[in-house]
């Protein structure tokens, strides 16, 4: 019987690990020094070798090999036991699976008992920002005080995800996806020893295509592999074809559920992975425009499998015809644009992050829960506090534009910035960011105006719950809320403490381009 490749691959010495030596070099030593940590958390994409580290470092740990420096050896009993699956002290859990809850909480019972066979005792919880926050508090609890004979590794592709009360208790370790020459390599050594012809243009387009994710380049490997032993570039591009498609209809699909996170993820992986972001643009806009023809009554000019067909329907029927052809300009921009820009994915990043925010462009203020309406503003021109207040407190939306702010901002919102900002960290880290970058400016009517230097960053925080996560810890630290107005306020300089490696501040300085310096 035949094995999945990426199972019957999965690097069994610290030497088979691919494109991660900094952190094997690290856990090797720690190995030899016989100074492993008890929780570690790795963290990356998915298919980069967290699984396989894990188990390699839990094999390594309760290797028999008189020589450190060969641990794990691949012959002792424990090796062979953990590489057949039926080492007692190796335990697995699924974040992601329903049981794990039980799982995690019989871990806080089961966790003092001496290890069966080994030395240590070995935890690998994988997906663990999957954990419900109940098992996330029973792993805390555990993650406390653990015994001297235990040893935590959590994997997870979602690090943002991960409650910093973890994150403080674990030696993190961060994978990154594999390069594009590093997955030829090694499919090169995978062909040959599985007794596959196939060129190295074809490698390239598989490794390019795997966007970073090592799995995924082996098991496109394997699926050409099950036609023919000899493979070429022509069948390579058939195969490929549609796993690009499928790239094209997940950033669509984020498009239209307005998920902003997931889409630029998407671009990030498939980048990542070596596509050229004008071609991967190209894709996404020749799509588009087949949902164009489709949108207007030309579907027989679209030439695609009924499977396909049934989906551009669906996209198709999600879209106005005048917001499909502003998409379709905008990654038509990106697919002709920068090909020597500084920032290549920044086009394409543009394209998506414009064509998500085009619903959001009429509603500039988002009322608070259970408080007045606040006026809708199309435009608004940088604000100043404490210019001549205006009589006018209904605030019609024409006439907004030239109010500046009435009031200085509440003695209690502006002693207590800090203090909600912390709150506001807890729940939603994305939303902190947000508000770090804007500044509180004062009150108009009865909202609140926060001053954004950019439109992107302003947009950002009227949509996906932002200012609920706000309202949320502005009630809980001065006991009540107030309507929140979301304005440009250009020329203001961005406060120093901004997240310089955030989405935040990378989306002012790169997206925006309104700020001239953030340091
Ligand atoms: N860095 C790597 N070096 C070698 N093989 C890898 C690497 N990353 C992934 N693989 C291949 O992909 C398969 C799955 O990898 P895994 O460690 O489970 O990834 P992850 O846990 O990061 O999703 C492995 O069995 C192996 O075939
Ligand atoms: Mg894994
Ligand atoms: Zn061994």
């Amino acid at each position: 019987m035949s094995q999945a490749y990426y199972r019957k691959w999965r690097p069994q010495t610290w030497d088979q690990v691919v494109g991660q030596e900094h952190i094997v070099t690290t856990l090797r030593n720690a190995v030899t020094a016989d100074r492993v940590a008890h929780a570690y958390l790795f963290a990356g994409p998915r298919g980069t070798g967290k699984t396989s580290s894990a188990r390699l470092l839990a094999k390594a740990v309760n290797c028999q090999a008189e020589d450190a420096t060969e641990r794990p050896c691949n012959q002792c009993e424990h090796c062979k036991a953990v590489n057949e699956g039926r080492f007692l002290d190796l335990i697995e859990i699924d974040a992601a699976s329903n049981t794990s809850v039980d799982d995690v909480r019989d871990l806080r019972d089961r966790i003092n008992f001496s290890p069966n066979q080994g030395r240590f005792k070995v935890y690998i919880i994988d997906e663990v920002h999957m954990l419900s926050t109940a098992a996330f508090n029973a792993l805390l609890k555990t993650l406390e005080e653990p015994p001297g004979h235990a040893i935590f590794v959590l994997a997870t592709t979602e690090i943002h995800k991960i409650p910093a009360t973890v994150l403080s208790r674990c030696q993190r370790h961060e994978f990154r996806g594999i390069p594009i020459n590093d997955i030829v390599a090694h499919l090169k050594e995978v062909s040959l020893i599985e007794d596959l012809i196939i060129d190295t243009e074809a490698l390239s387009l598989i490794a390019r295509q795997a966007t970073g994710s090592l799995r995924d380049a082996i098991s496109l490997l394997d699926q050409l592999a099950a036609t023919s032993q000899e493979i070429s570039l022509e069948m390579t591009q058939a195969v490929l074809g549609t796993a690009t498609g499928e790239a094209v209809l997940q950033i669509v699909d984020a498009l239209q559920a307005k998920n902003s996170a997931t889409g630029l993820d998407h671009i990030h992986r498939t980048l990542d992975g070596g596509s050229d972001p004008r071609q991967f643009s190209r894709q996404i806009v020749n799509y588009l425009r087949n949902l164009l023809l489709v949108r207007m009554g030309n579907a027989d000019q679209v030439d695609v499998t009924s499977e396909m067909r049934a989906q551009m329907a669906e996209h198709a029927q999600a879209y106005q015809v005048p917001e499909l052809l502003t998409v379709i300009r905008n990654f038509n921009h990106a697919a002709t644009e920068g090909r020597n820009a500084w920032q290549p994915a920044l086009p394409l990043e543009m394209a998506f992050v414009e064509s998500l925010d085009l619903s959001v462009s009429s509603v500039e203020a988002v009322p608070a829960p259970k408080a007045p309406i606040t006026p809708k503003v199309e435009k608004e021109s940088p604000a100043r506090v404490a210019e001549a207040p205006k009589p006018d407190p209904a605030l019609k939306a024409d006439s907004v534009e030239s109010q500046p702010v009435t009031d200085s901002l509440p003695q209690s919102v502006a002693k207590n910035w800090e203090q909600i900002l912390r709150i506001v960290r807890d729940d939603n880290p994305q939303t902190q960011a947000l508000l770090n970058s804007c500044r509180p400016l004062g009150v108009k009517g009865s909202a609140l105006v926060l001053g954004f230097n950019g439109e992107f960053a302003k947009s950002k925080m009227e949509s996906e719950g932002n200012v609920d996560v706000f309202l949320k810890a502005m009630e809980k630290v001065i006991g009540e809320t107030m309507p929140v107005l979301c304005i440009v306020a250009q020329g203001g300089e961005l406060p120093p403490d901004i997240d310089q490696d955030g989405m935040v501040a990378t989306a002012l300085r790169d997206l925006g381009g309104k700020i001239v310096d953030v340091q």
